[in-house]
């Protein structure tokens, strides 16, 4: 494999991290134990026909209870950071007020169980999981939201900060304000446009607020958010096409990434969406241009795009005859060197992680075992692509792949697999795929190669 193979002499930056990634609605269950509070995902996933076969995260992979069982599995897989989620109701069961002690402790734990096994602990503090009180009191396109994701904050960083360096403040704006309230296909499943750009303002600004707070509580954090990428290509190189992709650019990428590199929000776009922009106030963009150590890049996929019949959205082409993973995205490995050249070139950068990559594919359990040969391949490609950015000079310092575990795959439920460990959804038992195996002896092949 090129890019990362032991007999390639492209060195990794020092202090490259190699990790896993999941969150906590997707894996822990226990949604009512030890004074949890209820989240928009309970009660979304809860309502007829939201999400595939009526699955839930009552019980999940039962994290909250197996996570000793977790923690092994990472340590056997010899990676150096494990990044995942805390749940805010868990934390703050009314999203303001009352904190939840048993919430933090359960938190406390879990970090001290890494450390010690070696593994440094990435903290996400949003992962889609929002205090239902909060929905209940206009959810994230209200404005009080961005006043009590700070709190909460608070609270975790004055528990965890002794121990945690590093904070992600929020996982994929976009997912959360699109399709969260602007298509409804999320929870809290709103589908209003207006909703949406409001949402996303909100989240953008409980970033650069929740960074401020957890550099004044805590020494040492390095914070950063992560941002979910798709490359766009236009169909063709006619003007309507290239313009199609350069809109599709802006409403999925730009208009996230751009403010909080400190570039403000991309002027094409504020006047695309001029007649439902949010209230935008003195000093937001400011807020939400918070310095960061890094930037946090998920990447699964790209799109195609041409001009839609209209002219009014862009159209998204089904790219027939390529390679699809079981959630129908298309596997395009190129498009991970591509977008980080693309940010490289563009941006001033702080360090960039790829915090998540990773495929869904069925996976068959045969004989006691797991053979999931597309996953790896599809990981190979990437690792190898990701390697091909990295010699280009692009600064990515560390790579979570997506996910330790099958999980609870949002609105799909636990019809997609994307773990390198199959979970028995019946009995919670853990199988090692062979991807498992070849994601370890990987890690320790760029190990002994590495200084
Ligand atoms: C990302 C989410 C993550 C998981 C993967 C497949 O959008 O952050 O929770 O669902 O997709």
């Amino acid at each position: 494999m090129q890019g990362f193979s032991q007999s390639d002499d492209r060195p990794l930056p020092p202090g490259f991290v190699w990790g896993v990634a999941g969150s906590a609605y997707q894996v822990e269950g226990a949604v009512t134990e030890d004074g949890r509070g209820e989240s928009i995902w309970d009660r979304f996933a809860a309502l007829p026909g939201a999400v595939a076969n009526g699955d839930t995260g009552v019980v999940a992979c039962d994290s909250y209870h197996r996570f000793g069982d977790d923690v092994r599995l990472m340590r056997d897989l010899g990676i150096g950071a494990y990044r995942f989620s805390i749940s805010w109701p868990r934390v703050v069961p009314d999203g303001r007020g009352r904190v939840n002690p048993a919430g933090l402790d359960f938190y406390d734990r879990m970090v001290d169980e890494l450390l010690a096994s070696g593994i440094e602990p990435f903290v996400t503090l949003y992962h889609w999981d929002l205090p239902q009180a909060l929905e209940d009191r206009g959810g994230w396109p209200s404005r009080d939201t961005v006043e009590a994701f700070s709190e909460y904050t608070e609270v975790v960083a004055a528990r965890l900060g002794d121990r945690v360096r590093h904070w992600i403040t929020q996982n994929e704006p976009w997912v959360i304000s699109w399709l969260g309230y602007g298509l409804g296909v999320h929870a809290p499943g709103r589908a209003s446009e207006v909703d949406a750009l409001a949402a996303a303002h909100h989240v953008l600004l409980a970033h650069g607020r929740a960074a401020e707070v957890l550099r004044r509580e805590t020494s040492g954090a390095r914070v950063g958010v992560t941002i979910d990428l798709v490359p766009m290509y236009p169909l063709t190189y006619s003007d309507a096409d290239v313009d199609a992709a350069r809109r599709a650019d802006g409403s999925r990428n730009r208009w996230f990434l751009e403010p909080v590199l400190g570039r403000g929000y991309p002027r094409d776009m504020l006047e695309e969406y001029a007649s439902i922009l949010p209230r935008i106030e003195d000093g937001d963009l400011q807020t939400i241009a918070a310095p960061l150590d890094f930037l946090g890049v998920n990447y699964y996929t790209r799109n195609v795009v041409r001009a839609g019949a209209d002219a009014a959205a862009p159209a998204t082409v089904e790219t027939r005859g390529a390679e699809h993973t079981d959630m129908g995205w298309e596997v395009y490995p190129d498009g991970l060197t591509d977008l980080l050249a693309r940010l490289h070139r563009e941006y001033e950068l702080p360090d960039l992680y790829i915090t998540e990559n990773g495929a869904a594919f069925i996976d068959d359990r045969r004989n006691g075992s797991v053979s999931d040969p597309q996953r790896i391949s599809y990981l190979e490609r990437h690792l190898a692509a990701l390697g091909e950015a990295i010699a280009q000079g692009v600064p990515v310092r560390g790579y979570f792949l997506w996910s330790l575990l099958d999980n609870f795959e949002w609105a799909l439920g636990f019809t997609k697999r994307f773990g390198i460990v199959y979970v028995d959804f019946d009995t919670l038992e853990r199988v090692p795929k062979a991807s498992y195996a070849w994601y370890r002896d990987f890690i320790a092949a760029t190990r002994t190669v590495r200084v």
